[in-house]
Protein backbone atom coordinates (compact mmCIF):
# COMPACT_ATOMS: atom_id res chain seq x y z
CA UNK A 1 0.00 0.00 0.00
CA UNK A 2 0.91 3.16 -0.79
CA UNK A 3 -0.18 6.72 1.19
CA UNK A 4 0.37 10.11 0.15
CA UNK A 5 -0.66 13.04 3.01
CA UNK A 6 -1.01 16.06 0.84
CA UNK A 7 -1.62 19.52 2.29
CA UNK A 8 -4.29 17.69 4.53
CA UNK A 9 -5.44 20.69 6.95
CA UNK A 10 -8.36 20.67 9.98
CA UNK A 11 -9.96 23.82 11.13
CA UNK A 12 -11.58 24.36 13.79
CA UNK A 13 -12.84 27.38 14.10
CA UNK A 14 -10.20 29.50 13.53
CA UNK A 15 -7.68 27.65 14.50
CA UNK A 16 -5.41 24.91 12.39
CA UNK A 17 -5.39 21.65 14.35
CA UNK A 18 -3.73 20.18 11.55
CA UNK A 19 -1.70 22.44 9.37
CA UNK A 20 -0.71 21.51 5.34
CA UNK A 21 0.94 18.18 6.47
CA UNK A 22 2.68 16.22 3.68
CA UNK A 23 4.30 12.62 4.05
CA UNK A 24 4.94 9.57 1.91
CA UNK A 25 4.66 5.86 2.50
CA UNK A 26 5.74 3.80 0.26
CA UNK A 27 5.41 0.42 2.11
CA UNK A 28 4.59 -0.93 5.69
CA UNK A 29 6.56 0.17 8.43
CA UNK A 30 5.83 0.91 11.93
CA UNK A 31 5.60 4.73 11.73
CA UNK A 32 5.25 6.79 15.10
CA UNK A 33 3.48 10.14 14.97
CA UNK A 34 5.04 12.18 18.47
CA UNK A 35 4.39 15.37 19.49
CA UNK A 36 2.83 17.41 22.76
CA UNK A 37 -0.71 17.18 23.76
CA UNK A 38 -2.50 19.15 21.18
CA UNK A 39 -0.31 19.31 18.30
CA UNK A 40 -2.58 17.17 16.36
CA UNK A 41 -1.98 13.96 16.07
CA UNK A 42 -5.04 12.71 17.03
CA UNK A 43 -7.24 14.77 14.30
CA UNK A 44 -4.67 13.23 11.34
CA UNK A 45 -5.26 9.61 12.64
CA UNK A 46 -9.02 10.79 12.53
CA UNK A 47 -8.79 12.32 9.10
CA UNK A 48 -6.85 9.31 7.87
CA UNK A 49 -9.41 6.56 8.79
CA UNK A 50 -12.58 9.34 7.79
CA UNK A 51 -13.92 9.73 11.23
CA UNK A 52 -13.23 13.58 11.00
CA UNK A 53 -13.44 15.37 7.61
CA UNK A 54 -10.47 17.36 6.78
CA UNK A 55 -10.98 21.26 5.79
CA UNK A 56 -8.74 20.63 3.02
CA UNK A 57 -6.26 18.50 1.14
CA UNK A 58 -5.49 14.97 -0.81
CA UNK A 59 -5.04 11.44 1.13
CA UNK A 60 -4.19 9.22 -1.69
CA UNK A 61 -4.10 5.76 -1.27
CA UNK A 62 -2.87 3.68 -4.34
CA UNK A 63 -3.62 6.46 -6.08
CA UNK A 64 -7.47 7.25 -4.90
CA UNK A 65 -8.31 10.48 -2.51
CA UNK A 66 -10.15 8.17 0.44
CA UNK A 67 -11.17 11.69 1.32
CA UNK A 68 -13.09 12.07 -1.19
CA UNK A 69 -14.75 9.19 -0.65
CA UNK A 70 -18.39 8.46 0.11
CA UNK A 71 -21.27 5.57 1.51
CA UNK A 72 -19.93 2.32 0.81
CA UNK A 73 -16.85 3.22 -0.38
CA UNK A 74 -15.77 5.28 2.15
CA UNK A 75 -16.68 2.64 4.38
CA UNK A 76 -14.74 -0.06 2.67
CA UNK A 77 -12.12 1.90 3.16
CA UNK A 78 -12.78 2.51 6.94
CA UNK A 79 -12.67 -1.64 6.96
CA UNK A 80 -9.26 -1.37 5.44
CA UNK A 81 -7.60 0.99 8.31
CA UNK A 82 -8.67 -0.26 11.67
CA UNK A 83 -8.34 2.09 14.94
CA UNK A 84 -6.72 0.98 17.96
CA UNK A 85 -7.99 3.69 20.85
CA UNK A 86 -6.38 4.52 24.04
CA UNK A 87 -9.60 3.61 26.16
CA UNK A 88 -9.77 0.03 24.30
CA UNK A 89 -13.39 1.16 23.09
CA UNK A 90 -14.71 -2.98 23.80
CA UNK A 91 -18.04 -3.55 24.44
CA UNK A 92 -17.79 -3.91 28.27
CA UNK A 93 -20.88 -6.32 28.99
CA UNK A 94 -20.06 -8.92 26.16
CA UNK A 95 -17.69 -11.59 25.86
CA UNK A 96 -14.38 -11.55 24.28
CA UNK A 97 -15.30 -13.45 21.43
CA UNK A 98 -18.28 -11.43 20.31
CA UNK A 99 -15.98 -8.51 20.62
CA UNK A 100 -13.75 -9.52 18.18
CA UNK A 101 -16.27 -10.53 16.05
CA UNK A 102 -17.76 -6.84 15.91
CA UNK A 103 -14.69 -6.13 13.81
CA UNK A 104 -16.51 -7.43 10.86
CA UNK A 105 -19.35 -4.86 11.08
CA UNK A 106 -18.38 -2.57 8.68
CA UNK A 107 -18.31 -5.98 6.07
CA UNK A 108 -21.58 -7.48 6.93
CA UNK A 109 -25.71 -7.19 7.29
CA UNK A 110 -26.37 -5.32 10.29
CA UNK A 111 -29.32 -7.81 11.32
CA UNK A 112 -27.71 -10.68 11.59
CA UNK A 113 -25.11 -8.94 13.68
CA UNK A 114 -27.50 -7.70 15.85
CA UNK A 115 -28.32 -10.87 16.42
CA UNK A 116 -25.23 -12.17 17.31
CA UNK A 117 -25.82 -14.37 14.16
CA UNK A 118 -21.75 -15.08 13.25
CA UNK A 119 -20.92 -17.96 11.04
CA UNK A 120 -18.75 -21.09 12.07
CA UNK A 121 -16.04 -19.79 10.22
CA UNK A 122 -16.17 -16.17 11.53
CA UNK A 123 -15.79 -17.43 15.22
CA UNK A 124 -12.91 -20.25 14.32
CA UNK A 125 -11.28 -17.32 12.64
CA UNK A 126 -11.81 -14.40 15.68
CA UNK A 127 -10.80 -17.58 18.02
CA UNK A 128 -7.58 -18.30 16.41
CA UNK A 129 -6.07 -14.73 16.37
CA UNK A 130 -7.09 -14.45 19.74
CA UNK A 131 -5.08 -17.70 19.94
CA UNK A 132 -1.85 -15.81 17.93
CA UNK A 133 -2.26 -13.22 20.46
CA UNK A 134 -1.91 -15.38 23.65
CA UNK A 135 -5.42 -14.50 24.47
CA UNK A 136 -7.66 -17.46 23.48
CA UNK A 137 -7.91 -18.73 27.07
CA UNK A 138 -9.92 -15.35 28.01
CA UNK A 139 -12.44 -16.25 24.96
CA UNK A 140 -15.58 -16.53 27.11
CA UNK A 141 -14.99 -13.74 29.99
CA UNK A 142 -16.48 -10.10 29.23
CA UNK A 143 -14.12 -8.00 28.31
CA UNK A 144 -14.92 -5.57 31.31
CA UNK A 145 -13.23 -8.76 33.55
CA UNK A 146 -9.89 -8.48 31.68
CA UNK A 147 -6.83 -6.34 32.59
CA UNK A 148 -5.78 -3.40 30.33
CA UNK A 149 -3.30 -5.15 28.63
CA UNK A 150 -5.59 -7.97 27.91
CA UNK A 151 -8.55 -5.75 26.58
CA UNK A 152 -6.17 -3.40 24.06
CA UNK A 153 -5.10 -6.88 22.56
CA UNK A 154 -8.58 -8.02 21.79
CA UNK A 155 -9.05 -4.72 20.65
CA UNK A 156 -6.52 -5.00 18.14
CA UNK A 157 -7.30 -8.89 17.59
CA UNK A 158 -10.95 -7.19 16.78
CA UNK A 159 -8.80 -4.52 14.59
CA UNK A 160 -7.89 -7.53 12.93
CA UNK A 161 -10.84 -9.44 12.21
CA UNK A 162 -10.85 -6.23 10.09
CA UNK A 163 -7.65 -7.82 7.77
CA UNK A 164 -6.77 -3.92 7.46
CA UNK A 165 -4.22 -3.20 5.36
CA UNK A 166 -3.32 -0.63 7.64
CA UNK A 167 -3.77 -0.07 11.43
CA UNK A 168 -4.18 3.24 13.24
CA UNK A 169 -4.05 3.24 17.08
CA UNK A 170 -4.08 6.41 19.16
CA UNK A 171 -1.67 6.21 21.87
CA UNK A 172 -2.34 2.66 22.23
CA UNK A 173 -0.18 2.14 25.68
CA UNK A 174 -1.16 5.48 27.28
CA UNK A 175 -3.17 3.30 29.67
CA UNK A 176 -1.24 0.86 30.38
CA UNK A 177 1.78 -0.23 32.90
CA UNK A 178 5.03 -0.76 31.44
CA UNK A 179 4.69 -4.71 31.31
CA UNK A 180 1.42 -4.21 29.69
CA UNK A 181 2.60 -1.16 27.64
CA UNK A 182 5.59 -3.42 26.00
CA UNK A 183 3.07 -6.68 25.66
CA UNK A 184 0.51 -4.30 23.02
CA UNK A 185 3.87 -2.96 21.65
CA UNK A 186 5.16 -6.24 21.12
CA UNK A 187 2.31 -7.66 19.54
CA UNK A 188 1.65 -4.05 17.20
CA UNK A 189 5.32 -4.39 15.87
CA UNK A 190 4.29 -8.49 15.18
CA UNK A 191 1.71 -8.03 13.02
CA UNK A 192 3.00 -5.43 11.37
CA UNK A 193 6.50 -7.33 10.56
CA UNK A 194 5.29 -10.84 9.87
CA UNK A 195 1.59 -9.58 8.10
CA UNK A 196 3.16 -6.70 6.25
CA UNK A 197 0.26 -4.28 7.92
CA UNK A 198 1.00 -0.49 7.78
CA UNK A 199 0.67 0.59 11.61
CA UNK A 200 0.59 4.22 12.09
CA UNK A 201 0.76 5.08 16.36
CA UNK A 202 0.43 8.34 18.15
CA UNK A 203 3.17 7.77 21.28
CA UNK A 204 3.44 9.98 24.12
CA UNK A 205 7.02 8.87 24.83
CA UNK A 206 10.23 9.72 22.66
CA UNK A 207 11.61 5.96 24.19
CA UNK A 208 9.01 3.76 22.37
CA UNK A 209 9.35 5.73 19.01
CA UNK A 210 12.66 5.08 19.77
CA UNK A 211 12.16 1.40 21.03
CA UNK A 212 9.42 0.22 17.50
CA UNK A 213 9.23 2.46 14.51
CA UNK A 214 11.00 2.57 11.66
CA UNK A 215 10.03 6.29 10.89
CA UNK A 216 9.11 8.83 13.01
CA UNK A 217 6.52 12.09 12.66
CA UNK A 218 7.27 14.39 14.95
CA UNK A 219 4.41 16.92 14.93
CA UNK A 220 3.95 20.47 17.07
CA UNK A 221 1.01 23.20 16.05
CA UNK A 222 -0.40 20.95 13.44
CA UNK A 223 3.05 20.77 11.56
CA UNK A 224 4.81 18.22 10.83
CA UNK A 225 8.27 19.41 12.20
CA UNK A 226 10.48 16.26 12.14
CA UNK A 227 10.07 13.19 9.70
CA UNK A 228 12.66 10.68 9.60
CA UNK A 229 14.50 7.56 11.67
CA UNK A 230 14.91 6.82 15.05
CA UNK A 231 18.23 7.66 14.91
CA UNK A 232 18.00 10.92 13.67
CA UNK A 233 15.58 11.53 16.62
CA UNK A 234 18.41 12.95 18.91
CA UNK A 235 17.23 15.18 22.17
CA UNK A 236 18.32 18.53 20.23
CA UNK A 237 15.27 17.40 17.76
CA UNK A 238 12.77 16.18 20.51
CA UNK A 239 13.36 19.82 22.05
CA UNK A 240 12.48 21.13 18.86
CA UNK A 241 8.95 18.69 18.61
CA UNK A 242 7.81 19.68 22.14
CA UNK A 243 9.44 22.99 22.22
CA UNK A 244 12.54 23.69 24.74
CA UNK A 245 10.31 25.38 27.24
CA UNK A 246 10.47 25.20 31.12
CA UNK A 247 7.94 22.81 31.18
CA UNK A 248 9.73 20.44 28.86
CA UNK A 249 11.74 18.28 31.52
CA UNK A 250 8.39 18.14 33.45
CA UNK A 251 6.49 16.51 30.54
CA UNK A 252 5.46 12.73 30.50
CA UNK A 253 8.52 12.38 28.10
CA UNK A 254 10.91 13.70 30.53
CA UNK A 255 11.47 9.87 32.18
CA UNK A 256 12.05 8.56 28.25
CA UNK A 257 14.45 11.56 27.65
CA UNK A 258 16.17 10.57 30.93
CA UNK A 259 16.34 7.04 29.54
CA UNK A 260 18.79 8.19 26.26
CA UNK A 261 21.63 9.54 28.99
CA UNK A 262 23.30 6.41 27.71
CA UNK A 263 22.93 7.63 23.97
CA UNK A 264 25.86 9.44 22.78
CA UNK A 265 22.98 11.43 20.83
CA UNK A 266 22.45 12.92 24.54
CA UNK A 267 25.68 14.26 25.25
CA UNK A 268 25.79 16.24 21.86
CA UNK A 269 22.62 17.35 22.34
CA UNK A 270 23.05 18.90 25.92
CA UNK A 271 26.80 20.32 24.18
CA UNK A 272 24.50 22.01 21.51
CA UNK A 273 22.52 24.46 24.50
N1 LIG B 1 -13.76 18.51 17.76
C1 LIG B 1 -12.93 19.53 18.02
N2 LIG B 1 -13.41 20.80 18.09
C2 LIG B 1 -12.59 21.84 18.31
N3 LIG B 1 -11.27 21.74 18.48
C3 LIG B 1 -10.73 20.50 18.43
C4 LIG B 1 -11.52 19.34 18.19
N4 LIG B 1 -10.72 18.26 18.18
C5 LIG B 1 -9.47 18.72 18.41
N5 LIG B 1 -9.47 20.07 18.55
C6 LIG B 1 -8.28 20.91 18.78
O1 LIG B 1 -7.34 20.59 17.81
C7 LIG B 1 -6.03 20.60 18.36
C8 LIG B 1 -5.38 19.26 18.10
O2 LIG B 1 -6.06 18.26 18.88
P1 LIG B 1 -5.64 16.73 18.84
O3 LIG B 1 -6.59 16.02 19.71
O4 LIG B 1 -5.52 16.30 17.44
O5 LIG B 1 -4.20 16.78 19.51
P2 LIG B 1 -3.28 15.58 20.02
O6 LIG B 1 -1.93 15.82 19.46
O7 LIG B 1 -3.93 14.29 19.72
O8 LIG B 1 -3.23 15.82 21.60
P3 LIG B 1 -3.15 14.75 22.82
O9 LIG B 1 -1.70 14.35 22.93
O10 LIG B 1 -3.60 15.53 24.00
O11 LIG B 1 -4.05 13.61 22.49
C9 LIG B 1 -6.18 20.95 19.83
O12 LIG B 1 -5.95 22.33 19.97
C10 LIG B 1 -7.61 20.61 20.10
O13 LIG B 1 -8.11 21.42 21.13
MG1 LIG C 1 -4.61 12.72 20.88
Amino acid sequence: MELHVRKVSKVFGTKAAVDNVSFSLREGGFVGVIGRSGAGKSTLLRMLNRLTDASSGQILVDGTDILALSGRAKRDWQSRCAMVFQQFNLVPRLDVTANVLHGLLGRRATLPTLLNLWSGADIDRALSILERLGIAHEATKRAEDLSGGQQQRVAIARALMQDPALILADEPIASLDPMNAQIVMDTLKRIQTEDGRMVIANLHTLDTARRYCDRVIGMRDGRVVFDGTPEQLTLGVARDIYGADATFSESATSTDIGALSTDRDYAAAMLDD
